[in-house]
């Protein structure tokens, strides 16, 4: 299968795609998803066949607008109003309680629930109005690599696996949104994003903790998170601000190591010849924009070592250390 790519100005021609059965994967704010129209089941298990994904693994499914949800969804409550209200289109998906039968199988995994999202990416609402379906959209990577940031990494994992990529340059944030259960007595954040706890509870008040979804041994309210995630080739490490440990370390490697800090790291010390180095921007926000892209440029080159800058858990940083644990298998340099 040929896979094209798709210009801003062939939004058209990606709706069509959809509307006929088809995958085209679409970029949003967070990352590039992997979009096929919700209700035609058919088209929903070619998703996870082109992924790899295992099929207990529920899909999110993405709308143009609130209307849309309530298609599907019990009757919004006014706690779950209030947040669409907030942060929709934006970087929240929320689980809520549907219908019966309303949304085929496949994308809820055999759940009683389904998580709905409205992200804010223009080209890609504009894409979901057009196919007039809600679209399934889970992240456009191989199942276990890091998420996709830009059409190129959409292209090297599933090209010739989709017929579609609508290209429209690097996400935003470059982290997943956040999602959140509503469907719950007590609400709780599944997976960190950029839609901090702190956000939410200014609009809904205090909500659960979310620790004891986010341990892999648990029983995952969120089924993807308890999956191997984000991991390249190379062995990643965490590094704790022990960076003269890490210099010395690769003093003694005889081949290349991969590096990925912050610029005032970088400016700080002097990097042997074998380091190469990856530039996570200057703070927290653009290290959370470029961690995937970091993490798949290592996984292209002969690097079996990366090691990688931690952040303090407050905002974002709590998005992006989980993702981080995730791709270092909890590892850290010591
Ligand atoms: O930012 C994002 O959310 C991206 C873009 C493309 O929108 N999508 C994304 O989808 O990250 P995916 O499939 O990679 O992650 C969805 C997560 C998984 O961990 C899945 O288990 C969970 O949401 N999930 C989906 N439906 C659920 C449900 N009904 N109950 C609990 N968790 C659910
Ligand atoms: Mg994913």
């Amino acid at each position: 299968m040929e896979t094209k790519i798709l210009q801003k100005t062939q939004i058209k021609d990606a709706a069509e795609l959809i509307k006929n059965g088809k995958l085209v994967s679409f970029p949003t704010e967070t990352v590039y998803g992997l979009g096929a129209d919700a209700t035609n089941e058919q088209a929903v298990k070619k998703v996870y066949q082109a992924k790899g994904r295992p099929s207990d693994n529920p899909l999110i499914v993405h709308v143009a607008d609130v209307e849309t949800v309530e298609n599907y969804a019990d009757s919004l409550d006014d706690k779950t109003k209030k947040l669409m209200n907030s942060f929709w289109p934006g970087p929240l998906t929320i689980i809520l309680r549907i219908k019966n039968d309303s949304l085929p199988q496949v994308v809820t995994g055999g759940l009683t629930t389904a998580a709905f999202r409205n992200p804010e990416q223009l080209s890609t609402t504009k894409m979901i109005s057009l196919a007039g379906v809600p679209i399934v959209g889970p992240s456009a990577n191989t199942s276990g690599k890091p998420s996709p940031t830009t059409a190129m990494h959409v292209y090297h994992d599933l090209r010739g696996k989709i017929d579609g990529i609508l290209d429209d340059g690097q996400t935003e944030y470059g982290i997943e949104s956040t999602v959140l259960d509503m469907s719950v007595k007590k609400p709780v954040i599944l997976r960190p994003g950029a839609i901090t706890q702190n956000d939410i509870e200014k609009v809904i008040g205090k909500i659960g903790s979310n620790d004891a979804h986010l341990s892999d041994a648990d029983i995952p309210k969120a089924p993807g998170m308890k999956y191997r995630h984000y991991a390249p080739e190379a062995v990643v490490k965490i590094v704790n601000d022990n960076w003269e440990d890490v210099i010395s370390w690769i003093n003694q490697q005889n081949e290349n190591v991969g590096v990925m800090a912050t610029n005032d790291v970088f400016e700080k010390y002097q990097w042997p010849q074998n380091t190469n180095l990856f530039s996570l921007g200057d703070n927290v926000e653009t290290a959370s924009h470029f961690l995937f892209e970091g993490l798949r440029k290592f996984d292209n080159e002969t690097i079996s070592n990366v090691l990688v800058q931690s952040f303090s858990n407050d905002g974002i940083g709590a998005a992006y250390m989980n993702r981080l644990l995730k791709s270092a298998g909890n590892k850290y340099f010591s």
